[in-house]
């Protein structure tokens, strides 16, 4: 049993949705899955078995950052995960860029520390499977939901005191900012997992940072949701 995410070989699914919140985790569970069954609880991370459209499926929360996604990918890989898709919000520094829009990121620039340890420093560039990809396009299209594919970057900072710097993201097609991303492709890659990442916007970085209301926040991310189940099972 690995030491965090504390469960049996079994207890998940192959298709595996990773939200870094643990209660974003248990509402997933109950709000989309049949018969949805916690099968960890370590740390307060949450992780759950179910079934969606009669097929099985499992939500498991990474906590916020790469160091902590990082862990808990390697531990659902050894406990028999091969889909891996994060759901989650992000900061927008593309123009075009609206609250509530969906980012399906095809690469994650690592500007974190997790990645250069793992790489021993050596350049690299964490991409989404593209199996993953191709899915989630079409079932994005299907919904006619406002969405974007391109490059994010991976920041271990939320609280960034220099958002942007002269603007070097926006100029290099990075559309926006998260936590978990680069980690995440990073790990699947080397263990021969699949891995993708689905984010909704909840802020806008330009002159200023807009913040999404949290009324928007939640049919936006109920949405992104269905879209992530769609995109494992569709
Ligand atoms: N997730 C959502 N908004 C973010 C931001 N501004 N920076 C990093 N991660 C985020």
């Amino acid at each position: 049993m690995p030491v965090h995410v504390r469960a049996e070989p079994g207890d998940f699914a192959e298709s595996v949705l990773l939200p870094g919140d643990p209660l974003r985790a248990e509402y997933i569970a109950r709000t989309f899955f049949e018969s949805p069954r916690l099968v960890t609880r370590e740390r307060g991370m949450l992780g759950y078995t179910g079934s969606y459209r009669g097929r099985p499926v499992s939500v498991q929360a990474t906590g916020m950052g790469c160091p902590s996604a990082a862990i808990v990918v390697e531990e659902l890989v050894q406990l028999g995960a091969r889909n891996l898709l994060r759901v989650g919000t992000c900061g927008g520094y593309h123009r075009e860029l609206q609250l509530g829009d969906l980012v399906v990121a095809t690469a994650a620039a690592p500007q974190d520390g997790t990645v250069s340890s793992l790489t021993r420093g050596v350049p690299y560039a964490p991409a989404a499977h593209f199996d993953v990809v191709h899915a989630a396009y079409h079932a994005a299209e299907r919904s006619g939901r406002r969405t974007f594919m391109g490059p994010v970057v991976s920041s271990d900072l939320f609280y960034d005191p220099v958002e942007d710097p002269a603007g070097l993201w926006s100029r290099l097609g990075v559309l926006a900012v998260e936590m978990e991303a680069a980690a995440i492709f990073t790990i699947a890659a080397m263990r021969g997992a699949r891995a993708g990442c689905l984010l909704t916007v909840s802020d806008t970085i330009g002159e200023e940072v807009v913040r999404i209301s949290d009324e928007d926040l939640r049919a936006a991310v109920d949405n992104m949701v269905e879209l992530a189940l769609d995109t494992l099972h569709g």
